[in-house]
């Protein structure tokens, strides 16, 4: 596996590259969640990238950019177990060069729910992801379902812009206990880690309720709320029931829709969704089997708050 720091060198190694290509972008800090994404792009693709960078663009004043967690070898090790054959990891002067000044201005997909908790966040994330496709100019982009409103910002952006590469959305994985794996559960100490686990359990009184016959967006919201304020630890950022493509909360459920969460657990943001019906299994999502090998813990960081 190369493990590469600019834009050259991945051009380089793009140039002689067999095809198709699978992309893989990260932030690092890998976990099963990543590894998945991965792991199937290995299997529809004769080449497979990632990237690991902490994109400051998508970081808002008081976010968690200084103390996002940073493992790059265990992030190599893991990558290269995984079957990645390139790796560009650059500094961020290598992707906002000086007089940088171009960005991708979303529509309102990417500004509603956490776009308006996030100001400029989808700006930051379309910006970079853009500028990693037109770098590895990839067949597929691989990119987790727990960030479902940032696929589906992408989307919009390939069908926008005519990018010509093909999105490929895959489950949540999420512990044991439900807690969708994120970089960001290594902040949470021992109690809020325990609380955490209030999030899955909303999103399942969300889809209880949906089974029993509920079909209004506010009732919906509110039975998952219900869960949410039994937990002493947990504040709702928002708790909403949205249209999976466009992420205009739902007034009435009548076809596909998302239950959506923005929970704080401690200082620590933690988002998660749930999709009703569709073409996503309801409960397809993949709970992650005991990885062979003894996987090293992500240690506990400290307080932080989001993506
Ligand atoms: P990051 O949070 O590192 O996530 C990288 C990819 O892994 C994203 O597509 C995300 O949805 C996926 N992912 C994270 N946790 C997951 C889980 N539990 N199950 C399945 N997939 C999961 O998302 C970003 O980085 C950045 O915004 C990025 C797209 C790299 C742009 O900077």
């Amino acid at each position: 596996m190369k493990w590469v720091a600019t834009v050259a060198d991945v051009r380089r190694w793009r140039e002689g590259c067999a095809e198709p290509l699978g992309l893989v972008p990260t932030m690092g800090y890998l976990h099963d969640g990543h590894l998945s994404l991965v792991e199937r792009a290995r299997r529809e693709n004769v080449r497979v990238a990632a990237s690991v960078f902490v994109n400051p663009a998508q970081f808002g004043p008081g976010e968690d950019l200084a103390r996002y967690p940073r493992d790059r070898e265990r992030d190599r090790a893991l990558l290269e177990r995984a079957g990645c054959d390139l790796v560009f990891a650059p500094p961020a002067e290598e992707v906002y060069p000086g007089g940088f000044e171009t960005f991708v201005e979303v529509g309102p997909t990417g500004a509603r729910l956490e776009g308006e908790r996030r100001p400029g966040h989808f700006r930051g994330v379309a910006t970079v992801v853009l500028k990693l496709l037109g770098i590895f100019r990839p067949h597929r982009a691989y990119f987790g379902r727990k960030d479902a409103q940032q696929l589906a910002v992408l989307r919009r952006v390939v069908r926008d812009l005519d990018v010509g590469v093909e999105l490929v959305g895959c489950p949540i994985v999420r512990e044991p206990d439900g807690l969708a794996m994120s970089s960001r559960n290594g902040y949470l100490d021992p109690d809020e880690r325990r609380a955490a686990t209030v999030l899955f359990r909303a999103l399942q009184a969300g889809r209880d309720a949906w089974r029993g016959g509920e079909r209004d967006g506010t009732a919906l919201g509110a039975a998952m709320r219900r869960t949410l304020d039994a937990e002493p630890r947990a504040r709702t950022d928002y708790a909403a029931v949205a249209d999976p493509e466009t992420f205009r909360e739902l007034g009435h459920v009548d076809g596909r829709a998302l239950l959506c969460l923005a929970v704080f657990i401690g200082r620590t943001r933690l988002i998660d969704n749930l999709a009703l019906d569709g073409d996503e299994p309801l409960d397809g999502e993949e709970v992650h089997p005991p990885r062979p090998g003894g996987e090293v813990p992500l240690p506990r960081r400290e307080v932080g708050s989001s993506t």
